[in-house]
């Protein structure tokens, strides 16, 4: 029986195994962390990650040969095939603070291959890293072992949180990238075996490493650059009539531009975009591409803009303040169907209400109480400041509640923000929630989830991103 090892149980490592587990019957894996609280989770009913059919799949195979252990030396010394799959954040201190990817992580479980391994293993970089970085792992791998051979492969994950476990059924594609020699080859295909028990063979792509590595870079960087894009678009259409929705739809019509990711939002979130892309822009500038460098950094900027510009349209329309105001935040998920609030645009948005003096209340079926708090409470980094770090004060943080639904947090509130696509707001009685409101009543609608002529029809003052202003919003400009 082959056996897996994945180190990290987190967001990917966690869903990843599963899906392997149920289409492989005959591979027994395991999945290792440090935190004791994760794998506790995940041997739970309540796992720790919200992911729709996640739990089924664990059910079906958990203790057959799916098993969450902290035991992590023994499954890895144990494992023909080691996946690496910890977290590689951006850095917030020294060297490229602010862009690289911070790899702590990852050499120390490198490290610790490397002494605990008894036996020839193939070494999997399931998280995305910096180009070339199989070559650092190699010289650690190798350089500590007994006369043990390794072979590193990349196989970065491209599934999506929210859709993880059909992106996992049905991937695009698998990608592998391998050494280049006879040893490299038989890694590679060895893994392709896995995955060729459910992926068709047309989908399972080899490459060289660096290849692999630089592929996850670039593909998110592509998409973060359409969603920029189509916000940039945005900003445009409020200032001329033109509709978002409309212009996104007729482009997407273009077969060679294609429909998907062109949504205007308050911006992008979750842990991978901002955090690849600077990454990127770092390998970059360290390559002596200063323009490369420059140009998908304004990526990351469009999306800074969109979110200051969506709290500048707050306050101008509710007449240039929002202080001592209610402001009912529905959603603080990073998209729906997930708990996940990294990097979620929400966080912005409330610190940049906050910064005015706002009372928010915050509602998000998926995200805990304890959650926002640290959340907002949380030093914000800044990517293009990193070394000035702003805390927050503790009289701000009594500025923010958290409720238990959508009319709780609505009632009294001066004005609505939809920041996440939950579907249950597309349903929620705007009428009633008219009623319980400060008059004006006033919507942003940062995912263009709501029907506005519905509202308008109401008596609610409606901004949706990108759409033909209302008169109160032309008559009051926001400035970015
Ligand atoms: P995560 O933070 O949810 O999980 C990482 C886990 O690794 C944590 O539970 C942590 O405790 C564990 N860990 C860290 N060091 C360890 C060690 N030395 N030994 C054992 N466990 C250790 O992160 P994630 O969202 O699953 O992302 C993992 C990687 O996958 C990142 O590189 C990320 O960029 C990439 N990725 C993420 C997504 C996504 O949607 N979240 C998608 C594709 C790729
Ligand atoms: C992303 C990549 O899609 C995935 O392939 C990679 O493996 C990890 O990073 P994820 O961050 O989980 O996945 O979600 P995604 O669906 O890409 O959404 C990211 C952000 O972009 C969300 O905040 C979402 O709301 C936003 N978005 C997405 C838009 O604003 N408009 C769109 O059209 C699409």
């Amino acid at each position: 029986m082959v056996k897996i090892c994945c180190i990290g149980a987190g967001y990917v490592g966690g869903p990843t195994m599963a899906v392997i587990a149920l289409k492989c019957p005959s591979i027994e894996v395991a999945v290792v962390d440090i935190s004791v609280p994760r794998i506790t989770a995940w041997n739970s009913d309540q796992l720790p990650i919200y992911e729709p059919g996640l739990d089924e799949v664990v059910k079906q195979c958990r203790g057959k040969n799916l098993f969450f252990s902290t035991d992590v030396e023994k499954h890895v010394r144990e494992a023909d095939i080691v996946f690496v799959s910890v977290n590689t954040p951006t850095k917030t201190r020294g060297l490229g603070a602010g862009k690289a990817a911070d790899l702590t992580y990852w050499e120390s479980a490198a490290r610790m291959i490397a002494d605990v391994s008894v036996s020839d293993k193939i070494v999997v970089e399931k998280s995305t890293v910096p180009v070339r970085t199989a070559e650092a792992i190699e010289k650690i791998l190798t350089h500590n072992s007994k006369g043990i051979k390794f072979q590193i492969l990349s196989n970065p994950e491209f599934l999506a949180e929210g859709t993880a476990i059909e992106d996992l059924y049905q991937p695009d594609r698998v990608l592998i990238g391998g050494r280049e020699t006879p040893d490299g080859f038989k890694a590679v295909k060895a893994l392709k075996d896995v995955y060729a028990h459910w992926v068709p063979e047309e989908r399972i792509l080899t490459t060289n490493l660096w290849s692999a590595e630089l592929t996850k870079l670039a593909a998110n960087a592509f998409l973060a650059q359409r969603i920029s894009s189509v916000n940039a678009m945005s900003a445009l259409c409020e200032a001329t009539g033109a509709n978002v929705s409309e212009v996104s739809y007729a482009v997407g019509k273009d077969s060679r531009i294609g429909p998907k990711f062109l949504n205007s939002s308050v911006g992008f979130g979750g842990s991978c975009f901002q955090k690849d892309i600077l990454n990127l822009v770092y390998i970059c500038e360290c390559n002596g591409l200063p323009e490369v460098a420059e140009y998908w950094k304004q990526v990351i900027k469009i999306n800074d803009y969109q979110k200051t510009r969506f709290v500048n349209r707050i306050v101008s329309s509710m007449f240039n303040t929002v202080s001592n105001k209610k402001i009912a935040v529905l959603g603080f998920a990073f998209k729906k169907d997930t708990g996940d609030t990294r990097e979620t645009p929400a966080i912005d948005v409330c610190k940049g209400l906050l910064g005015d003096k706002a009372r928010i209340s915050i509602y998000d079926p998926q995200v805990t109480e304890e959650q926002i708090q640290r959340d907002l409470t949380m030093n914000k980094f800044d990517w293009d400041h990193p070394l000035h770090l702003q805390p927050m004060s503790p009289t701000t943080v009594k500025q923010v509640s958290v409720a238990w639904d959508a009319y709780a947090a609505t009632k009294d509130a001066h004005g609505i923000c939809l920041l996440t696509e939950w579907d249950e707001f597309k349903t929620l009685d705007f009428e009633r929630i008219f009623e319980n409101m400060q008059k004006p009543a006033f919507v942003f609608d940062g995912r263009n989830v709501v029907d506005a002529e519905k509202l308008r029809k109401i008596g609610f003052i409606v901004y949706s991103i990108g759409k033909p202003l209302d008169q109160w919003l032309k008559d009051m400009p926001a400035l970015a």
